[in-house]
């Protein structure tokens, strides 16, 4: 489709003055679309859907409703920071749906990777169709689509595949990202405002901590999944690491094995950390993350994550191993 296709004249926006014409040219288009009418957002947090937010509050402020869907998978941390970001700062509409408990009962006992992620995408569709649905006069659906989403060859969210919402919740679609590459969307996320960790942070999957809390999922080893990636996080950003690796992030699987704490013989969880580079996320290669660094890591992790005895480092390239463990 003619409209799908990124402009050949369209400059690659890599300056903040570029970002500014971009934003100014979107804030008139944008204005122009949705005139007096309201538009409703799924605001996850990621990159794409907080620059789109951010957008969309410049242009027709309280027209936008964002909803935020927490299905207890995000990572610490995420949710009080688009509360924090969006109502605090940004003033604007923010429904907050806590759908913990709602995902986790549907997703108890689940182990198969594929079933898991098809649980989690329909239930995301079902809680925002239940939201939107309690909204008065939505006549616009916002969406972070980016030219690669459009292009169809980013593997990041070739996982999608869900469905979309009913026919009667079809409304028209505003995608003011859809010509940028990811890149040049954070350049703009940066020059509207939005915090570095949000703009800069890395690739995060729509299932969340879901595939990386290996198996079905049960509320004490997701904890340790989530505890054990923020103090990963930390410590990566401390030693000057988080701008520099692709994708940092740590999996529990669903077994034990035996240890030793305070004299104790303990028989619990280990923590597997991954940390790798790629530019595609097609193939990728192992982080040489420094030996001191992750024997602190682990040191912090079997002192402060409850159930979690052992940490491995996964020392795996892809192939033969894919990024994510399911
Ligand atoms: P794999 O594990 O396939 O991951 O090597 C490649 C990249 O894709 C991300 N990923 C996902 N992203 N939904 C997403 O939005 C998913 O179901 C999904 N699975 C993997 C992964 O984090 C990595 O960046």
């Amino acid at each position: 489709m003619a409209n799908n296709v990124r402009p050949e004249t369209m400059e690659r926006i890599t300056t903040p003055e570029l970002a500014r014409a971009f934003i100014d040219e979107q804030l008139t288009a944008l204005r122009e679309q949705i005139g007096d009418k309201k538009v409703l957002l799924a605001l996850s947090g990621g990159v794409d859907s907080s620059v789109v937010a951010a957008l969309l509050i410049k242009a027709v402020g309280k027209q936008l409703t964002c909803v935020h869907v927490n299905h207890g998978l995000l990572r610490k941390g995420e949710p009080e920071q688009v509360i924090q970001v969006f109502r605090n700062e940004m003033d604007a509409n923010l429904v907050y749906v806590d759908a913990v408990d709602r995902f986790l009962d549907k997703l108890a006992g689940v182990a198969e990777p594929e079933q898991k992620r098809r649980i989690i995408g329909a239930e995301f569709i079902r809680v925002f169709e239940e939201e939107a649905r309690k909204l008065d006069g939505i006549e616009f659906l916002a969406q972070g689509t980016i030219y690669p989403d459009i292009l169809e060859s980013g593997p990041v969210k070739a996982h999608h595949n869900v469905g979309g919402l009913p026919e009667d919740l079809r409304f028209e679609l505003v995608e003011p990202l859809k010509f940028l590459y990811k890149d040049e969307v954070r350049v703009v996320g940066h020059e509207l405002g939005l915090p570095d960790n949000m703009v800069y942070r890395q690739p995060f999957p729509g299932p969340g901590l879901g595939v990386r809390c290996v198996g079905a999922i049960t509320r004490d080893r997701l904890e340790a999944v989530r505890e054990s990636d923020a103090i990963l996080r930390e410590e990566f950003a401390k030693n000057g690491l988080a701008g520099k690796v692709w994708q940092y992030f740590t999996i529990v699987p669903d077994f034990k094995s035996t240890g030793i704490k305070d004299g104790l013989r303990t028989y619990d969880w280990p923590v597997v950390i991954r940390a790798v580079n790629t530019r595609d996320a097609v193939t990728a290669t192992v982080e040489d993350v420094p030996f001191a660094l992750l024997q602190h890591i682990t040191a912090r992790i079997t002192g402060e994550v409850k159930g979690v005895n052992r940490v491995l480092f996964d020392l795996t390239p892809k192939p033969s191993g894919t990024i994510e463990w399911e």
